[in-house]
């Protein structure tokens, strides 16, 4: 079975709650019921519920950027994942390089997260991706190997199922440099083997290994041709929908 693509839209500590609104209405317009890919966005938490109701018969669906790993309890700011379900959330963005590296959450903290949110019954993006200085200095199969395997560890198949990784190499995050087809192509492939290695064939091809890292409508159909390039996690593009919805189509192009 083929992996149908998925493209979703990170925006961050972006937007008010009218534009939210607004930019999550002209998403649903401009997404067909009939699209051949998923589409998802993760807008803040605060417009979780106004942006689940602008979505409303539209076949995009909502994610959320982070959760904790509990579901409930004295956890002052924290939201956890049986919140967000209820809120209308099917995704939640998992270990984003800007919570490893600005907000220092660690390997383990990302994994407990990852357990949590998927016992819970969310679909998970988990980012991972190497910095400058690891690929500089020929690290970053390391650091996929350590994301991956540190992250996936005691999931069972049906979890697996609802697991989706991106690869954000974290140079090409908000910078304009994005990596080259190949560059990605050849990322994915290794996280891929990797997981075939751990887990299984089955598991290994049937995992969606997203892209992100400054993609735009016009750098997107050649990273989404890549054949194991299965859509996009997406930035600064995403907080418009003449610029996400281009790179929507070039995932429904590339089938
Ligand atoms: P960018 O962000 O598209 O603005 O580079 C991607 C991401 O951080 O998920």
């Amino acid at each position: 079975m083929p992996r149908t693509k998925l493209v979703a839209g990170n925006w961050k500590m972006y937007t008010t709650r009218t534009a939210a609104e607004s930019l999550a209405r002209a998403v649903a317009a401009g997404v067909p019921a009939s699209a051949a890919v998923e589409v998802a966005v993760c807008p803040p938490f605060p417009w979780l519920t106004t942006v689940a109701n602008a979505l409303q018969g539209s076949p995009v669906s909502l994610g959320a950027q982070d959760c904790a790993n509990e579901k409930e309890g004295a956890f002052t700011g924290e939201v956890s994942p049986p919140m967000l379900l209820d809120a209308g959330c099917k995704y939640v963005i998992l270990g984003h390089s800007e919570r490893r590296h600005i907000l220092g959450e660690s390997d383990a903290q990302t994994n407990d997260k990852v357990h949590a949110a998927l016992a819970d019954g969310l679909h998970v993006i988990l980012c991972m991706g190497e910095t400058l200085a690891e690929r500089q200095r020929g690290l970053k199969e390391r650091v996929f190997q350590r994301q991956v395997f540190a992250a996936t560890s005691g999931l069972s198949d049906e979890q697996f199922h609802r697991l989706v990784i991106a690869y954000e190499p974290i140079w090409a995050i908000g910078t304009g440099h994005t990596a080259t087809p190949e560059q990605a192509q050849e990322a994915h492939a290794f996280i891929r083997e990797k997981l075939t290695t751990l887990f299984g064939a089955s598991i290994g091809q049937n995992v969606k290994i997203l892209y992100g890292g400054s993609v735009k409508p016009d750098n997107a159909a050649g990273l989404m041709s890549q054949p194991d390039i299965d859509g996009a996690l997406v930035g600064g593009a995403s907080l418009k929908a003449e610029t996400f919805l281009p790179i929507v189509q070039a995932a429904v192009a590339a089938g």
